[in-house]
């Protein structure tokens, strides 16, 4: 990954308030390249895209591991994990993505994907990197030497000069030699992911330095292969569960993922970060489960209610016990979130409008903005509030103005029409 240079950084911020903004900008976006293993991060809400067609929403903030970066058209593909744990390539507009932070594990880990996946230039390139991090030191320039003694042996077995080439060749089976007993050592430490990365990576390796037919007569491995493979496998499945879990607060889910993640593959850290925020949302939306069960035994207590309630499904959407509130409640939800307009509600807010366009912005309303979440309470925010987030989700919808406008007419004439809260 390339980072945009500094001083198109400033011309960005100049071009910013500039009549000639557009040009600077496309300088500067054509500065950032996306890497295959990078994390990148969503600025704000999109629809991943599979095949032309919406696939799921993505939230703001939601991390995704790059497959490909097409910079010409401007489009990032990005692994998406499917219910059935399938891995498909989802794109995202490349615009709407930065660099996520990284790390020293992020280096190691990726440097080690991509020494397996033949990329040597970048393995040796992050595993350097990775030497350099004072709480991966150890471990990364364990690996890092075992990686370059296997390169530079295998350089040498494919001299051209014969000398050189059987002797390239020697030195090259006892690097072998040494990456197995490596491998072996991280498979006792827990170290799964890398101990197979490193095992798949050396076989590559010296198939290539070798040939194919030589690979067999290596020393064989000393570690269970195919649970070390379904231990990786779990683990990266769970944890692109997991990011794509959190953003949407499906917290539970998220949660059992890291279980699965960790039983599978217990050395990996990016699990940690999210164990504490995801216990946070949980406890959260546990108050205000309570909160909701509390005000709705009290007489007039149902708006408060139903207020806790959207509160705590937005910290943990899938809290099962609020979603069985949620529920029972569906009938008041709607009172407050899309009420139908009744001749009494049309006569209590003296509407003297058209009713089949107003019948219209409600239908759009509740087709329309319920594809990718829930209605939000009418008295959640004012009338300037919803003209806001109505135009800023209009593009989402595909609403044209005259829709827009008939979404909004809607929205007024229903929340003129609740009663306050006691
Ligand atoms: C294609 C998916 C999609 C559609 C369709 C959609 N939204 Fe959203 N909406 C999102 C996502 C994702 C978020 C999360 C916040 C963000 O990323 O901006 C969101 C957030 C919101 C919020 C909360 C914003 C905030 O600042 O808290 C409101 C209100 C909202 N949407 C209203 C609507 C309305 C009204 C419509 C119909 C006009 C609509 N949405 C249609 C995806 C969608």
């Amino acid at each position: 990954m390339n980072r945009t240079p500094a001083f198109l950084m400033s011309l960005r911020f100049l071009a910013l308030s500039g009549s000639i903004a557009w040009a600077f900008l496309n300088a500067a976006q054509a500065g950032v390249s996306f890497a295959k293993g990078d994390l990148v991060r969503t600025q704000r809400g999109e629809m991943l895209q599979f095949k032309g067609e919406d696939l799921v929403p993505a939230g703001k903030g939601q991390e995704f591991t790059v497959l490909a970066h097409e910079s010409v058209r401007g489009v990032v593909y990005v692994g998406y994990t499917k219910e059935d744990g399938t891995l498909i390539a989802a794109s995202l507009p490349a615009e709407i993505v930065t660099p996520a932070p990284r790390d020293g594990w992020q280096d190691l880990f990726q440097g080690m994907e991509a020494f397996r996946e033949q990329r040597y230039e970048e393995a040796k390139k992050l595993l350097g990197k990775a030497s350099q991090d004072p709480q991966h030191r150890v471990l990364a320039s364990g690996l890092a030497l075992r990686v370059n003694a296997l390169l530079t042996a295998a350089g040498q077995a494919l001299s051209a000069d014969p000398d050189r080439k059987s002797a390239g060749a020697r030195i090259f089976l006892n690097a072998f030699q040494g990456m197995r007993e490596l491998s072996g050592q991280l498979s006792q430490a827990k170290h799964y992911s890398l101990a197979l990365a490193l095992e798949e990576g050396g076989e590559r390796l010296a198939a290539q330095a070798l040939g194919a037919g030589a690979v067999a007569g290596l020393p064989a491995t000393k570690v269970d292969r195919q649970d070390l493979q379904q231990r990786a496998s779990t683990a990266a499945r769970a944890l692109a569960r997991c990011r794509q879990a959190v953003p949407l607060k499906r917290l539970l889910e998220a949660s059992k993922e890291i279980g699965a993640g960790l039983a599978a593959d217990p050395m990996r850290p990016e699990f940690k970060p999210f164990e504490a925020q995801i216990q946070r949302g949980i406890e959260d939306a546990e108050d205000a489960y309570k909160s909701a069960n509390a005000f709705r035994r009290h007489h007039g207590g149902t708006v408060h209610a139903l207020s806790a309630l959207e509160d705590g499904l937005k910290r943990c959407a899938d809290h099962p016990q609020l979603a069985a509130l949620k529920k029972e409640m569906q009938g008041a939800f709607e009172e407050r979130t899309a009420p139908p307009l009744t001749p009494p509600l049309l006569a209590a807010v003296k509407y003297s409008g058209s009713i089949p366009q107003l019948e219209e912005g409600r239908k759009l309303y509740t087709v329309r903005c319920t594809q990718c979440h829930d209605l939000e309470l009418l008295d959640s925010r004012s009338m300037s509030g919803w003209e806001k987030a109505v135009t800023g989700m209009a593009g989402r919808a595909r609403l044209d103005d005259k829709q827009k406008t008939r979404i909004l007419d809607y929205i007024a004439v229903a929340q003129s029409s609740l009663v306050p809260a006691k």
